[in-house]
């Protein structure tokens, strides 16, 4: 059955993800291509509708990224956004020029409510801009839809052509009633009907890989994080016990982790699939002995794993498929989707399937975006603790231990660690921050005790918020958490005699310490 789709052309802006992202939100199935995918590729993919995406350029510059006129003529409707709405008046014959007044932040925008793009928009309405060059002249056959003070063109359409065009963005949330406009656009222009239910993508996910994998077996490296956990369930539910999922426990798991792994996945729990766990923690300290540098003890956990999970795979032979857990913004980062930057690849345990014997790769959360995940891991009745779990890196505590790693430096981390989200949690900030953990760092300090002199080490608590983890602001917890989990670390955690709250954001720091 043919999905209908949007296709987001991305012209290199910022916010491609998130256009795409909000139209999902309306139930429609989006996908993101560069600037430079063949015209004919899209015209193959029938879009029920296209969005242009902003970006960096000015469109009148030479090089500047364009696309082919025809797309106008293709008799599907076309939302043009910042740059994607000066990119269609510069080649339909308007003019585009660098603004007297530049707008940046959010603006009053007053809107024709007769434009469909409109309706049930408030008359006067916060939009977010950012635009240095401005549409001067529109294109003939086009008509103003929305203006501000500064700016005379803040929309236009013609809406014999269907062709649509916002100088604000109305993908980011500063833009008050922008959900809205694009639900106008895909459904009241588009004229789509909202096909793209999680629900229903669990269903016909499970029946296409049932049919694809027939008898075969499939082998699926599982971390207990949301995406491997989620294609692992996925895949159990579609073939059963073809499945075989190896969980690597490299001793450098939270508190408890790889037992609540186990415990759901393995032989008590409810799933029908093969679990092995492999307790392989003496090897990893034993790799890490002695090792102080990060990238290196990156390195040797990341090496590691591959070893074990070799010698598992080596075990079970040749299988047809192996599972992974890729989703839709590895897709897009890695460059494969738009064409937005390649962002840093972290290293990520597991994966990594040159060393095994399988035939193909099945990737069932490819086209999904992190919050889908967690929809269809709820569709999929995977418990809520472990769909809403925060990240958690592949290299685990390695990276927050500072220095060397040693299993007592382990225990220390994760007694701290468990205190310190225990009661973020029983405060309910479990839910306003991002991201928070406690560190080990290498520094031992003096301290008193009783009557003794300590010398001992220094916790470090963590807590962050950010929206896409580039960037991140240290939260401010308030003081009273920080210091019961402060007086619990010292009185519960052996060997630890200060606590100290990170209050670094990133940039200059990284959310982990490594
Ligand atoms: P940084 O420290 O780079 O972290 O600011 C940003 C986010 O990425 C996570 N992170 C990792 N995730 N493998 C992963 O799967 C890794 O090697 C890795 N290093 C950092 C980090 O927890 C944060 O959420």
């Amino acid at each position: 059955m043919k999905r209908e789709t949007v296709i987001v052309l991305d012209f290199g802006g910022q916010y491609n993800q998130l256009i795409a992202r909000r139209v999902r939100e309306c139930n429609v199935y989006c996908e993101i291509y560069s600037y430079k995918t063949e015209f004919e590729k899209i015209k193959a993919l029938q879009p029920k509708g296209i969005i242009f995406t902003g970006g960096p350029n000015s469109c009148y510059e030479a090089g500047a990224p364009s696309y082919t006129k025809e797309i106008f003529e293709l008799g599907v409707p076309v939302l043009g956004i910042c740059y994607g709405s000066q990119l269609m008046m510069h080649l339909l014959g308007g003019r585009v020029e660098k603004a007297p007044v530049r707008e940046y932040g959010k603006i009053e925008v007053t809107v024709d409510q007769k434009s469909k793009l409109f309706g049930g928009v408030s008359e006067k309405t916060i939009c977010w801009m950012s635009h240095n060059d401005y549409i001067s002249q529109l294109a003939p056959g086009f008509m103003a839809s929305a203006h501000t003070a500064d700016c005379p063109y803040a929309a236009m359409e013609c809406e014999e052509k269907r062709l649509y065009a916002t100088q604000f963005h109305p993908e980011v949330l500063h833009t008050k009633e922008g959900q809205k406009m694009l639900s106008n656009f895909v459904y009241g222009i588009c004229g789509c009907k909202g096909d793209w239910k999680m629900d229903s993508f669990v269903e016909q996910s499970i029946q296409a890989i049932r049919e694809k994998v027939g008898k075969g077996k499939v082998l699926c490296a599982l971390s207990g994080g949301v995406d491997s956990s989620v294609a692992a369930v996925m895949l159990s539910k579609a073939v059963g016990s073809q499945l075989t999922c190896v969980f690597v426990d490299h001793g450098l798991l939270r508190k408890n982790e790889g037992d609540e792994v186990e415990a759901v996945f393995g032989p008590e729990g409810e799933y029908d699939l093969n679990f092995i766990r492999v307790n392989a923690q003496e090897r990893f300290y034993e790799k890490l002995k002695g090792v102080e540098e990060p990238e290196q003890k990156r390195k040797i956990i990341g090496e590691e794993f591959i070893r074990v999970f070799e010698e598992e795979a080596k075990k079970i032979g040749a299988v047809d498929y192996l599972v992974q857990g890729t989703i839709y913004p590895d897709v897009v980062e890695s460059g494969l989707g738009g064409e937005s930057t390649v962002i840093k690849s972290h290293h990520n345990v597991g994966g990594l399937p040159e060393y095994v014997d399988f035939k193909e790769i099945i990737e069932p959360l490819r086209d999904l975006f992190k919050d889908e995940v967690r929809k269809a891991g709820l569709e999929l009745g995977i418990p809520e603790y472990l769909v809403f779990r925060q990240p958690f890196p592949g290299p685990g505590l390695g990276i927050r231990i500072i220095g060397e790693v040693t299993a007592e430096k382990v225990a220390m981390v994760q007694d701290a660690d468990a205190i310190w989200r225990e009661e973020i949690a029983k405060a309910g900030w479990d839910q306003k921050v991002n991201q928070y953990f406690a560190a080990l760092t290498n520094m031992r300090s003096v301290g008193v005790m009783g009557d003794e002199r300590t010398y001992d080490y220094a916790i470090a608590l963590r807590a962050v918020t950010t929206t896409d983890f580039m960037t991140a602001e240290s939260a401010d917890i308030p003081w009273e958490i920080i210091g019961r989990t402060t007086s619990r670390i010292v009185n519960e955690v052996k060997n630890v005699n200060r606590v100290l709250y990170d209050c670094t954001g990133k940039p200059p720091a990284t959310v982990e310490f490594e």
